[in-house]
């Protein structure tokens, strides 16, 4: 970074741009495994969220790698760095007052830390899709999983290339057991449990 560059604060605070009768500017972040059911249930929480009038903004992998990340593969240094452009953009879009929903299969600890670190305490939703491999695998929505066995796609998430799972995550969903309707209640209840939402 260069040493010539000064942070302005601006005027309207992040807390003043949200609606603070109604929601708490937060990310929810989606890790888990090609297949698990991040955008799945992304997408359906956005839908619910945006039904009952909260504003929300969806972030995930696959639209991302279109557009601001398409410099970007799937080495180590590349997820890293896809990651944490992500997190900064999804800071962004927190401090424009939204319920940020970011889908990622983040395969790494040290960069989903980064993001949280990121983040007033509890503003930082960690969802892991704790999908078996062997159901996303069955899935395979895209052939991936086919194409990574037959040795056609390199470095590929739980194949030839590592997922470290949470520790302590906010959040558990398993798509091979909760429907989608279960899961979206699940994270809707988390929101209001912790005045996320109101
Ligand atoms: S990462 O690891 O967080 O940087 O990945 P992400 O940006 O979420 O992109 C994952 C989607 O890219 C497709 N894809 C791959 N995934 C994993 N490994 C390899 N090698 C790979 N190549 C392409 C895949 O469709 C992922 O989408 P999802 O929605 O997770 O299935």
């Amino acid at each position: 970074m260069s040493n010539n560059i000064v942070w302005h604060n601006h005027k309207v605070t992040r807390a003043e741009r949200s609606d603070p009768k109604n929601q708490r500017p937060c990310l929810l972040w989606f890790t888990g495994l090609s297949g698990s059911g991040k955008s799945t249930i992304a997408n359906a929480l956005d839908v619910a969220l945006y039904r009952r009038g909260y504003h929300t903004f969806l972030l995930d992998g696959d639209n991302v790698r279109h557009g601001l990340n398409r410099d970007l593969g799937f080495s180590d240094a590349d997820r890293v760095e896809n990651i944490r452009r992500i997190g900064e953009v999804s800071k962004l879009f927190a401090d424009a007052g939204l319920i940020v929903l970011s889908a990622f299969i983040s395969p790494f600890t040290s960069d989903r830390r980064l993001v949280r670190n990121l983040f007033p305490a509890g503003e930082f939703v960690e969802v892991f899709m704790d999908t078996p491999i062997e159901t996303c695998e069955e899935r395979d929505p895209k052939g991936l999983y086919r194409k990574a066995r037959a040795g056609e796609i390199r470095h590929f998430t739980g194949i030839d290339s590592p997922y470290e799972a949470p520790q302590s995550p906010e959040v558990v969903l398993d798509t091979s057991s909760q429907s989608v309707d279960e899961c979206v209640e699940q994270l809707i209840q988390y929101l209001q449990d912790r005045n996320l939402i109101l």
